[in-house]
């Protein structure tokens, strides 16, 4: 993989899952994903819809005067988010769509905590197009939660035959792939986070 830094310099990525099925495919890829940003000395923390277990969203955060009527979890999923310098949504593709656990996910936090950042998308189908439907929407919200979404999205089709249960790749596009990918994510989000050091933000 191309990128490769200190630890001092290390980005820190919240990696959003869309699945919020047992089991699931979305594991699989993320765990991939996941091995292949630490390997290139990137922090990572998991936002996992199964775990989080977060209702159908009936209080966004932004409009909740007083955080400590919030669930803890979500309180601190959030101090994970504003540290982050960029997001990563691993997705599936339901009904052509974004899958609802991840809007779900995605709309708890506050705008002010994804302003300024960089996104990622990483995509998946058991078929031919990898989730790409999914990943035309993802971009269009990505952008109007105020983050910069990279050009390069990594689609992963027949998913199930590209990575093992365990998240080992199958095939040569896997690690050529999520390679274009986090080279491209590690440039504009360290572009992003040096500007935000010199000057802040508007
Ligand atoms: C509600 C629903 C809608 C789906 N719609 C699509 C679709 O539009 N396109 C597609 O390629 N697969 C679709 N699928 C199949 C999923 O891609 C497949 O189940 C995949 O494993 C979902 O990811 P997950 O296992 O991580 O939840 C759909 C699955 C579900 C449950």
């Amino acid at each position: 993989m191309a990128v490769k830094e200190t630890a001092k310099d290390a980005l820190k990525i919240v990696m959003y899952l869309g699945s919020n099925r047992n089991p699931r495919a979305c594991s699989r890829v993320a765990k991939f994903v996941q091995n292949a940003l630490v390997k290139t000395n990137h922090e990572v923390t998991v936002f996992d819809p199964w775990e989080l277990d977060l209702p159908v969203l009936k209080q966004a955060m932004m409009m909740v005067k007083d955080w400590s009527t919030l669930p803890e979890r979500l309180v601190r999923a959030n101090e994970a988010l504003v540290a982050s310098d960029a997001i990563v949504v691993v997705s599936g593709e339901y009904n052509h769509s974004i899958p609802p656990a991840l809007s779900n996910l995605i709309d708890h936090f506050p705008l002010s905590s994804y302003a300024f950042k960089v996104s990622a998308i990483v995509c998946y189908s058991p078929g031919p197009y990898g989730g790409m439907r999914a990943a035309m929407q993802l971009r269009a919200m990505l952008g109007e939660i105020g983050t910069v979404s990279i050009p390069n999205i990594f689609g992963i089709p027949r998913v199930t035959g590209a990575l093992s249960e365990e998240g080992e790749p199958l095939n040569d596009h896997m690690e050529s792939g999520v390679g274009k990918l986090i080279t491209q994510l590690d440039w504009y989000a360290k572009a992003i986070r040096d500007r935000k050091r010199e000057n802040g933000t508007p």
